[in-house]
């Protein structure tokens, strides 16, 4: 059975570090059986404009009713079964563009409840310090997932929260010096990946045998 992981790179930059440890952990996921299929979708030149609150979401009960890149990104995300999230750290935070891309999602918990029970994300950051607001980042990211029931993947003992590098503020080249910060974020992918491939079987198997609690009406909820 194939599972997805959906690598989202925030980085406005065309030479990016957050690019390549976000590849480094999609390689790496890969690693953990052949069944695990990866995709990277890159957030620099989209037009994904911020969530004004408009409510059409809540008055529709739709997607998201601003039309611009974002559908596309949607629709990827939709269909994984697992997450990276790999950012530059913005004033210990992510960037602009994936702050909207996070809040872009809302709407898909009131079209399809419980969508994202089953799934797992992990988070990379890539700052210019060394301790510039990786975990920082990580945690906004985690906090996203949380908001939408999505379970939140640490790396190995050495890096709990995420993947975490540190450029040196030289991007690309700075970044890739990073070895340690560049093997926990593929430790991660590893996790990420495996996770991923546990919920999916399981979920499959919860499907079939515990269909007294999986029709009970909004399951989801408890
Ligand atoms: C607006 C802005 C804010 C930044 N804030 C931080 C920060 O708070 N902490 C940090 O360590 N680096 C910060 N940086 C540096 C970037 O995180 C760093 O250069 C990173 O390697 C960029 O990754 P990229 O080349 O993949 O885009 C900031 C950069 C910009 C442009």
């Amino acid at each position: 059975m194939p599972v997805k992981i959906l690598g989202i790179n925030g980085s406005a930059r065309k030479i990016s570090g957050t690019e390549y440890v976000l590849k480094e952990a999609l390689e790496a996921a890969k690693e953990i059986d052949a069944d695990i299929k990866t995709e990277s979708i890159s957030l620099r030149n989209k037009n994904i404009k911020m969530c004004i609150h408009c409510d059409g979401c809540f008055r529709k009960k739709s997607l998201c009713i601003v039309e611009d890149d974002f559908q596309d990104v949607q629709k990827s995300f939709l269909e994984a079964d697992g997450y990276i999230f790999s950012s530059p750290v913005y004033n210990m935070n992510v960037t602009p563009v994936m702050n909207a891309f996070m809040s872009r999602i809302r709407p898909t918990y009131l079209v399809f409840p419980g969508h994202f029970t089953p799934r797992v994300g992990g988070a990379i950051a890539v700052g210019g310090g060394r301790n510039g607001g990786q975990e920082m980042t990580i945690l906004a990211i985690h906090n996203f997932y949380q908001t939408y029931e999505i379970l939140c993947c640490g790396g190995s003992i050495h890096e709990p929260a995420g993947g975490m590098v540190w450029s040196g503020d030289g991007s690309y080249e700075g970044a890739i010096k990073d070895k340690a910060g560049i093997e926990g974020a593929q430790r991660l992918g590893k996790r990420v990946a495996q996770t991923a491939a546990f919920l999916k079987f399981g979920w499959e198997h919860f499907k079939k045998e515990c269909k007294t609690i999986y029709q009970t009406e909004n399951w989801w909820e408890y």
